[in-house]
C-alpha cells in the first residue's frame, strides 16, 4: 500500500488515503492541457507554460515509474497543433531537444525507455534527431516505457492502419472478411506495446472533458479521469489522486461485475 494525501476536487478537503499497489494502472495516458492558461494567469507568454509543462513531464515520469506504471503515454503535439502561431509551434518543436538533451541520463538511471508515436518524419530535423537519440540511448532500459505522442492524431493513425491492411488485401495476402480487431490494433502506432497498448487510465488536466483526437481506438475501455489542475501544476500528488479515483471504479469491459451486479432479471 502507498499512502498519499488526497485532495477532494469538489471540496478541497485533504485526507490520507492508501493506493492499492496491486491495482496500479499498467498504462496511463495523459492529455496535458492548460499550459497556456497557467502562463496567462501569471501574465507570462504561453511558451512559459510549455516550459513549465516540460518540467512537469520530468516529475511525473519519475513518479509514475516509481509507482510501477508500465507505460506512460503523453500527448505532446497533435497533428492539429500545427494550426497554432509559428512562434509557439517552433517552441514546441524545440522542447524535445531541450528535454532529451538534459533528461536522458535521469531516464536511464530510472530504467525508463523512450518511445515516440506519431508522424515523426514531418518534424524538424533537430527534433527528429533528439527523438532518435533518446530512443537509442534508452533502448536497453527495461522499466517503464515513456511514450510521447508527437505529431500524433487518432484519426490519421486509423487511416494509416487501414491503408496498410488494404495494401495487404490488394496484394492478395488477406481477405477482407479475415480482418480482425487484433490485426487492426497491431497496425496502430501502439502495436509494439502488445498487451499494454490500451490505456487503463486516461487523464486530462485543466478541466476540459474531451478526447481531442487522442488514441481513439485504444481508449475503448479506458477509465477517464478529468482533473482541474493545469498541467504545469500537476505533480506526484495529483497523479496519485487520479490513480486513487481509478481504483474506486469497477471495470466491466462490457460484461458484469460478479461482486456488485446481480445476474437476476
Ligand atoms: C496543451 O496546453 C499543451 C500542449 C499542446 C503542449 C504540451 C507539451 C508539453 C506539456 C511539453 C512536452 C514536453 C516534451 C518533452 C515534448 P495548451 O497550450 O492548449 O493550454 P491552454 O488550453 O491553456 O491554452
Amino acid at each position: 500500500m502507498f499512502s498519499f494525501l488526497n485532495k477532494d476536487q469538489a471540496t478541497g478537503e485533504v485526507t490520507e488515503r492508501q493506493l492499492d499497489e496491486q491495482n496500479i494502472p499498467a498504462h496511463i495516458a495523459i492529455i496535458m492541457d492548460g499550459n497556456g492558461r497557467w502562463a496567462q494567469q501569471r501574465h507570462l507568454p504561453r511558451i512559459a507554460g510549455h516550459k513549465q509543462g516540460m518540467n512537469t513531464v520530468k516529475t511525473v515520469a519519475k513518479a509514475a515509474s516509481h509507482l510501477g506504471v508500465k507505460v506512460l503515454t503523453l500527448y505532446a503535439f497533435s497533428t492539429e497543433n500545427w494550426k497554432r502561431p509559428s512562434t509557439e509551434v517552433n517552441y514546441l518543436m524545440k522542447l524535445p531537444v531541450d528535454f532529451f538533451g538534459t533528461f536522458v541520463p535521469d531516464l536511464v538511471k530510472n530504467n525508463i525507455r523512450v518511445k515516440v508515436m506519431g508522424y515523426t518524419d514531418q518534424l524538424p530535423a533537430a527534433t527528429q534527431k533528439a527523438v532518435r537519440d533518446a530512443i537509442a540511448d534508452t533502448a536497453d532500459c527495461t522499466g517503464m516505457v515513456l511514450n510521447f505522442a508527437l505529431n500524433y492524431g487518432g484519426r490519421a493513425e486509423l487511416v494509416t492502419a487501414t491503408q496498410r491492411l488494404a495494401a495487404q488485401v490488394q496484394a492478395g495476402q488477406l481477405a477482407p472478411a479475415d480482418i480482425t480487431a487484433d490485426m487492426l490494433g497491431q497496425q496502430l502506432m501502439t502495436g509494439d506495446l502488445a498487451e499494454l497498448a490500451d490505456p487503463d487510465l486516461l487523464i486530462r488536466t485543466s478541466g476540459e472533458e474531451r478526447l481531442s483526437n487522442f488514441m481513439l481506438w485504444q481508449v475503448a475501455y479506458s477509465e477517464f479521469v478529468f482533473m482541474q489542475e493545469h498541467w504545469p501544476d500537476f505533480d506526484q500528488a495529483t497523479l496519485e489522486q487520479a490513480i486513487y479515483t481509478y481504483q474506486q471504479r469497477h471495470r466491466r469491459f462490457g460484461g458484469l461485475n460478479p461482486a456488485t451486479d446481480t445476474t437476476k432479471n
